[in-house]
């Protein structure tokens, strides 16, 4: 989708994401989010991780036997993702999708059929949990809230910061932006200084 500036912004993301994950060694960490998930019990069913980065979520969840689409801007982290995946025998149940999030809800969002390169069918779901951490897009959001089975769970995390910045939240909006039919099973605010994120666990009950 084009940006005001003419430039994709996509393309922008895209470069700048895979500067940093060329230099920095990924730990493929479980997050948090993902554990509390799994006891709070995800229902049967696909998964979905957006903004997915170097997930070692993604690949925990895979080696449990869930199918995984994981979905990035950046093809150097999917590439990575992939790789180990591939590494731990996990490969066939773990879809790559690399996209621009912010233009493919941004055109959900909108209704629009005729944004070329938006289409992503392997996004479309439903998924028993869908992940998206230290990440935030209003639109990403409500995207993901739909896609989420019934009964589903949806796990986020943003960093928090009080004024309005890109890739922030206030603390308590992830809970506020929640449409209706969604209980929150957890909501919390972790870390400390610049590294303050919101953390939201919630279960789609509509
Ligand atoms: C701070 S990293 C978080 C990665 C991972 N979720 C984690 O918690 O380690 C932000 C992630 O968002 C992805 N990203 C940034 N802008 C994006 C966009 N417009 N579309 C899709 N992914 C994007 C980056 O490539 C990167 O993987």
């Amino acid at each position: 989708m084009a940006h005001p500036t003419g430039r994709p912004r996509g393309e922008a993301d895209r470069r700048r994401w895979n500067t940093r994950f060329a230099g920095r060694a990924p730990t493929f960490a479980v997050h948090p989010l993902t554990t509390a998930a799994l006891e709070a019990d995800v229902p049967d069913g696909p998964v979905l991780e957006l903004a997915c980065g170097r997930s070692g979520s993604a690949l925990a969840l895979a080696e449990l036997g869930r199918r995984v689409v994981v979905a990035d801007v950046s093809d150097v982290a999917l590439d990575q993702l992939r790789g180990e995946a591939r590494r731990r025998g996990v490969h066939d149940r773990v879809l790559r999708v690399e996209v621009d999030l912010c233009a493919w809800a941004s055109a959900v969002a909108s209704g629009r059929k005729d944004v070329r390169g938006t289409e992503f069918p392997e996004l479309e779901g439903p998924f028993a949990f869908v992940l998206a951490t230290l990440f935030w897009d209003a639109d990403v959001f409500r995207a993901a809230c739909a896609r989420v089975a019934p009964g589903g769970l949806l796990g986020w995390e943003a960093l928090a910061d009080a004024r309005p910045r890109r890739y922030h939240v206030r603390h308590g909006q992830l809970e506020e932006s929640l449409p209706p039919g969604w209980r929150v099973v957890r909501a919390e605010l972790v870390g400390a200084g610049a590294r303050r994120s919101s953390r939201l666990l919630a279960r789609r009950t509509g």
